[in-house]
């Protein structure tokens, strides 16, 4: 495995049925050919990705999205003419081209255009779209830079796309449509549920849980976790009761001078929700490899990207 920034290595890989680990402007992916089910099988195995979790196709323009899609709802292509390239994917029918490896079997498939300089430029020099999932073993937190990718799969990819910090720092929302053609959220993420609602004058239908056969295993009660187990409380309550040596503490905006500033994260002092979504993936990662026995995070206010960040802190929580 090595990181780099070379554009035409990562290209050939893939044009050779290898994976390569590419930047995002939500989290990084573990790419492979979407036409080649050999590809698709390796980022199952790499990921230990049970094989009913549909992976996301990533395309360069709108026109790659309407030739894979067999149909696209008005509603569904209004959002992809406001927000792609951006953090959201659409779950629309599927062409015959795509692989049912891909899509589970489903008839449906999840589609995003990546806000990212060196992945659109990558999409524009090879002839396939690229199906790729986060590139983290199956279940815990998902890769925001080029190294967390190297600490977990480094030894079974050959090459890593270099191209920072993700700007964003959470999965993209995903948007299908349900059976009786309204809108629905299937996972809340990078781009906010107001900036949708705004655009279509609706009022969205949240479908993002399930506890068995879900359609999105993201939609698993316990997903994006640390191995060190996180507890949700009400910091101010609970920190004058734990060892602070031994304990990691995640705040949205607040300090505890208390605890040992390697085990504190602090999302964003200023109460910026972008700041706090850019930090909260590498921050879980950051107490995860510390010395300590537990890990103490508080919600952050629910409204904007707070939705997506309470999401994740909620799947990343011991039961
Ligand atoms: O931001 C993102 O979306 C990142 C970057 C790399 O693009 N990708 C990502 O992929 O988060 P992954 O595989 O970790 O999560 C994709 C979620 C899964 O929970 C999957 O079940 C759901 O999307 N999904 C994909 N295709 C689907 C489909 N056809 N129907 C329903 N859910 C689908
Ligand atoms: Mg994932």
């Amino acid at each position: 495995m090595f990181i780099g920034k070379d554009i035409n290595i990562a290209a050939e890989l893939l044009q050779k049925g290898n994976l390569v680990g590419i930047p995002t402007e939500t989290v990084y992916g573990l790419a492979g050919n979407a036409f080649d089910p050999v590809a698709i099988s390796k980022i199952f195995q790499i990921k230990k990705r049970p094989s009913f979790d549909p992976l996301i196709v990533h395309v360069g323009d709108h026109e790659e999205v309407k030739y894979l899609a067999a149909y696209i709802p008005n509603e569904l292509e209004t959002i992809m003419n406001h927000y792609m390239p951006g953090p959201l994917t659409i779950i629309v029918k599927k062409r015959h081209l795509i692989p049912d490896i891909v899509t589970a079997g489903s008839p449906y498939v999840g589609i995003r255009i990546p806000k990212h300089d060196v992945t659109l430029e990558l999409l524009r020099k090879i002839d396939f779209p690229l199906a790729a999932p986060s590139a983290n073993p199956f279940g815990y937190i998902s890769p925001t830079t080029a190294q967390h990718v190297a600490d977990q799969l480094g030894s079974k990819i050959s090459y890593i796309l270099d191209g920072g910090a993700c700007e964003v720092g959470l999965e993209s929302t995903i948007i299908g449509v349900n059976n009786n053609g309204s809108l629905q959220v299937l996972r809340k993420g990078g781009l906010t549920l107001e900036h949708i609602e705004e655009l279509t004058g609706k009022k969205l239908t949240i479908n993002d849980h399930s506890s068995s056969n879900p359609q999105a295993p993201g939609m698993l009660s316990s997903h994006y976790a640390p191995r060190v187990p996180l507890y949700l409380c009400n910091l101010r309550e609970k920190i004058g009761s734990v060892d602070p040596e031994r304990t990691g503490v995640i705040s949205f905006s607040d300090r505890f001078p208390s605890i040992s500033p390697n085990h504190f994260v602090t999302l964003s002092e200023s109460g910026d929700f972008g700041e706090a979504a850019r930090n909260l993936f590498s921050g879980m990662r950051h107490l995860d490899n510390c010395d300590i026995d537990l890990i103490l995070a508080e919600l952050v206010p629910n409204v904007n990207l707070g939705l997506a960040i309470n999401d994740r802190l909620r799947r990343a929580a011991t039961h």
